[in-house]
């Protein structure tokens, strides 16, 4: 396994919409490797989540993990959305220092595809809702900071992010 170079912001490659990948794509070597490399940078990086785009590979996937064990989803769909928000302050691996206050649905369910290839179906709240959105906006080239209600300065910023996603 290789640990990836994160992008930083400001880069482009952060901008970009990610494209979709096929069945033969996923279960290929360089995607499975792609997400054993992915999964070592973001534990590395102490992350909680990872988006394929930022670390310069425009396709739709993302890790996460909560502690719980490594979660991967592959064209992620968010099919419902709670209208109740809740606010986090959120850091991202690729704006490092920047905190941000983000209110985002406070459940969300997708469907996605596994590492296999398998189609699974999710339920995420807390702060699984809040990571799946933050990796989502990734994949159509949305930043935290583009949805923050404030970003964080001064005193304040030394009680640091509640999620680096
Ligand atoms: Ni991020």
């Amino acid at each position: 396994m290789t640990l990836k170079l994160i992008l930083k912001h400001p880069n482009d490659q952060l901008l970009k919409v990610s494209e979709p990948l096929s069945d033969e794509d996923i279960k290929s070597d360089s995607t499975q490797r792609l997400i054993d490399d992915m999964l070592l940078t973001m534990n590395t990086e102490k992350g909680i989540g990872l988006a394929a785009p930022q670390v310069g590979v425009h396709k739709r996937l993302f890790v996460l993990d909560l502690g719980d064990g490594p979660i991967v989803l592959i064209n992620p769909k968010i099919i419902s959305r709670s209208t109740r928000m809740i606010e986090t302050t959120e850091g991202c691996l690729s704006i490092p220092g920047v905190w941000g206050v983000v209110a985002r649905h406070k459940s969300v369910k997708l469907k996605a595809k596994n590492r296999k290839g398998e189609p699974i179906r999710v339920k995420a709240s807390g702060l699984f809702s809040v990571v799946c959105q933050h990796e989502n906006d990734h994949l159509d080239g949305i930043l935290f900071i583009d949805r923050a209600d404030r970003i964080l300065e001064g005193e304040e910023m030394l009680e640091g992010a509640e999620a680096i996603i």
